[in-house]
């Protein structure tokens, strides 16, 4: 049956290429295998998606997203600058993330909340003290924590599965990031953090999430954060490998060896912000050669074939990665749509999705559904 269905993938991939390469726009009718049901017997394959796409601004970017994937991540929206500029209960503002719920539950997605408690987007009056000059205390911090997360989690209890609890709580020595968070309440605050979570929603997926956990000294502080969070009881049910790559990095051995290690703590493994950055500089070995490499702006007029063919190979190469631990990894999310829609962009011209400016899938789409195809 597996080489049945390797077959039929592996022709339909290259029939899909062909004809949603042709220039067709995105979700058009042609029976083809989409992203979502290449992987349908291995794990979800997710999209952060933003305003303009789940309030159908954005048609095509919607289509796409309701053809290609199963899961949906809010690429800002529930972020606490967003969901709570102010202070106080009346200082939320739902409403874009209750339309990107609706967006989710519309479509039968599995939604995830991103996130709780993080260094970044976050208002400075949470940090600050009533007078606005310094820190505010512990008891005030944890208060500010607890009903920030019971008012979220809880508003949409059982519509959220899953939930960035803590966000990028590492340096990349492995030590605790010193932080507001940290430095105010100690770092008791992760466990308070999904304790509370776990208070508002029981059923709810509660995830640490962080980059370049595939560097030893980071992954070696994580696998030791959640094995204290393991063994004081706290309810950390799955990990988040983000997986911003570049083309030589991770290498195939350090994105397996992690996604082994944090397999072995009996947590979920998910992928949850995949992309792959071709402009800044590659991890080489050779600092001397990493310090010639400038911020490059060299794609403004699409990608060389080359260029186009390795970034065709480091996503198969990646998905070879992830279906070896099907067993383990539940989804994998891409950080964005489009080409166009990247964080990646910054002011220059960056390709690090399946799909290009103009909603077509690039050859490395063909060759993401195609490793889902290989026994
Ligand atoms: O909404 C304002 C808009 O009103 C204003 O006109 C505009 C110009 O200043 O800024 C808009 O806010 C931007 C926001 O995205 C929404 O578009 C912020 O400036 C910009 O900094 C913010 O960037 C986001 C970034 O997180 C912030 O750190 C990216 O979209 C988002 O993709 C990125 O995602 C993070 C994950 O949450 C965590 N992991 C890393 C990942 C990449 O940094």
């Amino acid at each position: 049956m597996k080489k049945l269905k390797s077959t039929i993938l592996a022709c339909a991939g290259l029939f899909v290429t062909a004809s949603l390469t042709s220039g067709a726009a995105a979700g058009n009718s042609l029976p083809a295998p989409s992203l979502k049901s290449a992987y349908k017997n291995d794990f979800l394959i997710g999209v952060a998606i933003n305003q303009r796409q789940f309030t159908g601004e954005d048609t095509q970017g919607a289509a796409l997203i309701k053809s290609q994937f199963n899961s949906i991540s809010p690429e800002n929206v529930l972020k606490w600058e967003i969901i709570q500029p102010r202070p106080g209960a009346s200082g939320y503002d739902f409403d874009p993330g209750d339309r990107y719920v609706e967006f989710g539950e519309t479509n039968g997605m599995y939604i995830i909340g991103h996130t709780l408690v993080w260094h970044s987007q976050t208002p400075n009056w949470v940090f600050l003290a009533e007078d606005g000059t310094n820190y505010c205390d512990r008891a005030t911090l944890l208060k500010r924590m607890h009903d920030h997360i019971q008012t979220v989690v809880g508003r949409y209890r059982g519509r959220i599965k899953c939930w960035d609890v803590v966000n990028e709580a590492l340096q990349d020595n492995g030590e605790l990031r010193k932080s507001p968070w940290l430095k105010i309440i100690g770092d008791d605050y992760i466990a308070k953090a999904f304790e509370y979570a776990h208070e508002a929603d029981p059923d709810a997926i509660l995830r640490y999430n962080d980059y370049s956990l595939e560097n030893e000294a980071k992954r070696r502080g994580a696998i030791a954060l959640i094995k204290k969070l393991q063994s004081e009881g706290v309810p950390v049910t799955a990990v988040g490998l983000q997986d911003h790559v570049k083309l030589d990095w991770p290498t195939v051995e350090q994105e397996d060896a992690t996604i082994a290690d944090f397999a072995r703590l009996g947590v979920k493994v998910m992928i949850t912000e995949l992309d792959v950055d071709l402009l800044s500089r590659s991890r080489s070995a050779d600092v001397a050669e990493m310090q010639k490499q400038v911020l490059s702006n060299s794609y403004t007029n699409g990608l060389p074939e080359l260029v186009q063919q390795a970034l065709t190979k480091r996503y198969a190469d990646l998905f070879s990665v992830f279906l070896k631990h099907r067993n383990d990894v539940t989804l994998v999310t891409f950080w964005g749509v489009t080409d166009g829609d990247s964080w990646l962009n910054q002011g220059r011209m960056n390709h690090p999705l399946l799909f290009d400016r103009q909603w077509r899938p690039k050859p490395a789409f063909a060759a993401v559904i195609q490793a889902a195809a290989k026994p």
